[in-house]
């Protein structure tokens, strides 16, 4: 079976969590492909070059969840050459036998349209700054500022900026609870599962 759930939204929306719990419930594949650009933006030197020669140990280091690597990974995003240096890796993933997730920012637009299930998560920037504050402590006001500095280069980038496809499911997790917000989810993967 081919079958691809695409997640998009904006950071700390509740991808991460609602794309582990789909992947778990229906046994399908996971990949966070923000992972991809924070490795990328960490890597440091020519971050083409670095997209180009990306290898799985370097999604393993430990440093990649922090603010900065945040960061860094949406200057690198914002790259069109590290974007296309990047796209087979993910595409082949998406298509690849047995089902499945990947969480991004363009995974519903450019790297697989034809994706069976199409997510946007998205939740208001207070609440989304306030979970990441939760996980990444420090002062909340310039996690919401950051929150908002790399909602702007997402979204306004030139190369596969961050917006709903057209046919995607809207779930807005502002006053939702995890649980709620992945039985929503999931929801929408089993209506679209082929019967077996
Ligand atoms: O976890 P969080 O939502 O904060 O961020 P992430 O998903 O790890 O993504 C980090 C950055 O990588 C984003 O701000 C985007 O600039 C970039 N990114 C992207 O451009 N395209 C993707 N498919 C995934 C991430």
């Amino acid at each position: 079976m081919i079958f691809t759930v695409a997640i998009d939204g904006p950071a700390a929306a509740g991808k991460g969590t609602i794309s582990r719990a789909i992947a778990d419930r229906f046994g399908f594949r996971h990949l966070d492909t923000g992972l991809l650009y924070r490795a990328v933006g960490a890597l440091g030197g020519d971050p083409v070059a670095a997209a180009r020669a990306l290898r799985p140990e370097d999604l393993a280091r430990d440093d990649l969840r922090t603010l900065q690597a945040g960061q860094a990974a949406s200057r690198v995003a914002a790259i069109p050459e590290v974007r296309a240096a990047l796209l087979d890796f993910q595409r082949r993933f998406a298509r690849g036998e047995g089902g499945a997730v990947l969480d991004g920012r363009d995974i519903g637009t450019v790297i697989c349209p034809e994706a069976e299930v199409k997510l946007y998560v998205t939740a208001s920037p207070e609440v989304r700054a306030h979970r990441r504050w939760l996980e990444v402590g420090g002062d909340e006001a310039r996690v919401l500022a950051e929150v908002r500095e790399r909602d702007a280069r997402d979204m306004g980038r030139a190369d596969a900026p961050l917006k709903p496809a057209p046919d995607a499911v809207l779930i807005d997790t502002s006053a939702m609870g995890i649980d709620e917000a992945v039985a929503a989810a999931c929801a929408v993967v089993a209506d679209r599962l082929p019967q077996r």
